[in-house]
């Protein structure tokens, strides 16, 4: 009988066929000829991506494990090690022939590896695969750079896991990421060790999971975006809570009342937003800020490319906080701003109020029955999803070591709902939260396990009792208050 040639197949059947293969040799595939390469662009084939693991030879492409499986602890350290040959790489110097530098140039060429593996999947791969994609580990890589992220994410938009641990992206790696709607499927999102993350990628993330509370213009509109983005403080209207009356625009928009001596989250709003303006106190606080520390951040600025303290505010930290790293990042951040700009409640002395957040811990008093613009907090593993589709899907979220978010960045997430099936968070060695950021979050977290609810051991926080501690005690590379103790 007559032979029947490999090529004969239908491509249905050569994708099941490929789906035997790992990476390596789908890159291999693809080189044969142009009909096979076709096959190999099949989204069904890269659904779970780990290119790190990858350009060192491990070929695993199924899907992510457990989140609280630690990784393996010579597996990090080989790349730490990897990631510091490389940067102190210079292509330039002399050649040397020592036994050291032997391991330092199979150390640079892993890294350089990863490196040309992850543009080949920018250039080569993703473009046409991008929107199968569902998983990205980039963990530990010491080659990704935030313009490679902030690519790979407009060219994956429907990720539901993300792992970016200790790698060193910046916020503006997030730029555009809320526009893409990329965030809608996010299930899982781990920046732990990414020490140069700010509120500000904790307001893009918020802003992309979008809005479970109604939303007044279509979440595609311009004029929302505009709206949430750019809204400067003066544009904001108070109002008397009493009369209802315009009290003219807020030039300084974070004005709250505290009552010494209650329970952390009893306080009484006096003003309230105008609801026709509600483009979020945050935004406030965020266009202070930005004006205020312009230039502190960086600016927002084959197929693969391969052969096959506890209780106080931040304001009062600045003063016993011990490391130097911790307090030139508050001078710069706090200095010049006064004490309205720091986004904490509790450290605001203004005899107004203003909040958006209701949550069993934060029950506001009674104060004649006046309405307030709170947002509400869907009952315990509730989906909801509003018109635009959002349903702020987040369930795993590990901000562990990235020292910079302030309880600014935790408002912006408790923001248009809240996260309503959150089960893990890790705050450890975020050294500037505090107990009033942690309990505005929580509450609208009602799916939040305490065994996988990790912050700082000196916060007098939620569920401090059952509530997990810090995770960075006894870790040696990232960011803790009793590290070295
Ligand atoms: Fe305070 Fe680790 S950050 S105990």
């Amino acid at each position: 009988c007559a032979s029947t040639h490999i090529s004969a197949l239908p491509q249905e059947v050569m994708v099941r066929l490929f789906r035997y293969l790992g990476p390596e040799d789908l890159c291999r595939c693809s080189q044969v000829c142009h009909a096979w390469a076709q096959v190999v662009k099949t989204g069904l084939l890269w659904r779970h991506l780990y290119p790190v693991r990858w350009a060192r030879g491990d070929y695993y492409r199924g899907p992510p494990g457990e989140p609280d499986q630690d990784a393996d602890e010579d597996w990090v350290r080989n790349l730490q090690e990897e990631g510091r040959a490389y940067q102190e790489w210079d292509e330039d110097a002399d050649v040397d022939e020592s036994e050291e530098a032997c391991e330092d140039t199979l150390a640079i060429s892993a890294v350089r590896k990863e490196k040309k593996l992850l543009n080949g999947m920018i250039q080569n791969l993703l473009p046409a695969v991008g929107s199968s994609v569902r998983t990205l580990s980039l963990a530990y890589s010491a080659a990704v750079s935030s313009k490679m992220v902030r690519q790979i994410l407009s060219l994956c938009p429907n990720l539901i896991h993300l792992d970016l641990t200790q790698t060193d992206v910046t916020d503006s790696a997030f730029e555009g990421w809320a526009e893409l709607g990329a965030c809608r499927t996010l299930e899982h999102l781990d920046l732990s060790g990414c020490e140069k993350i700010t509120d500000y990628t904790l307001k893009i993330l918020s802003l992309g999971l979008g809005d479970l509370t109604t939303p007044r213009l279509s979440k595609n509109s311009p004029d929302r975006k505009n709206k949430l983005l750019k809204t400067p403080p003066s544009a904001i209207k108070l109002l008397d809570k009493h009369s209802g009356y315009s009290l003219g625009r807020a030039r300084t928009a974070l004005v709250f009342k505290w009552r010494p001596g209650g329970r952390s989250m009893s306080c009484s709003p006096v003003w309230v937003l105008d609801p026709a303006e509600l483009a979020d106190i945050e935004d406030a606080a965020d266009w202070t800020r930005r004006e205020g520390v312009a230039g502190h951040n960086e600016g927002r600025s084959g197929i693969l490319g391969v052969q096959a303290g506890g209780r106080s505010c931040c304001c009062r930290m600045m003063r016993s906080f011990r490391t130097d790293i911790g307090s030139t990042y508050l001078q710069q951040l706090y200095g010049t701003l006064g004490e309205v700009q720091c986004g904490h409640s509790a450290c605001c002395s203004s005899d107004t109020a203003l909040r958006t957040v209701k949550g069993a811990q934060c029950e506001p008093q009674a104060t004649g029955g006046n309405t307030e613009l709170w947002t509400k907090c869907p009952s315990e593993g509730e989906s909801r999803t509003d018109q635009s589709g959002a349903c702020r899907a987040l369930r795993f979220l590990s901000l562990s070591g990235c020292y910079q978010i302030t309880d600014f960045g935790l408002r912006c997430l408790s923001q248009a709902g809240g996260l309503p099936l959150l089960e893990h968070l890790n705050l450890s060695g975020c050294l500037f939260i505090t107990e009033v950021g942690l309990h505005e979050l929580v509450s609208v977290c009602p799916s939040l396990k305490d065994e996988h609810f990790y912050y700082c051991d000196n916060i007098n926080g939620p569920h401090a009792d059952r509530a997990s501690g810090c995770q960075n005690l006894q870790c040696g590379f990232r960011v803790c208050c009793r590290s070295g103790e």
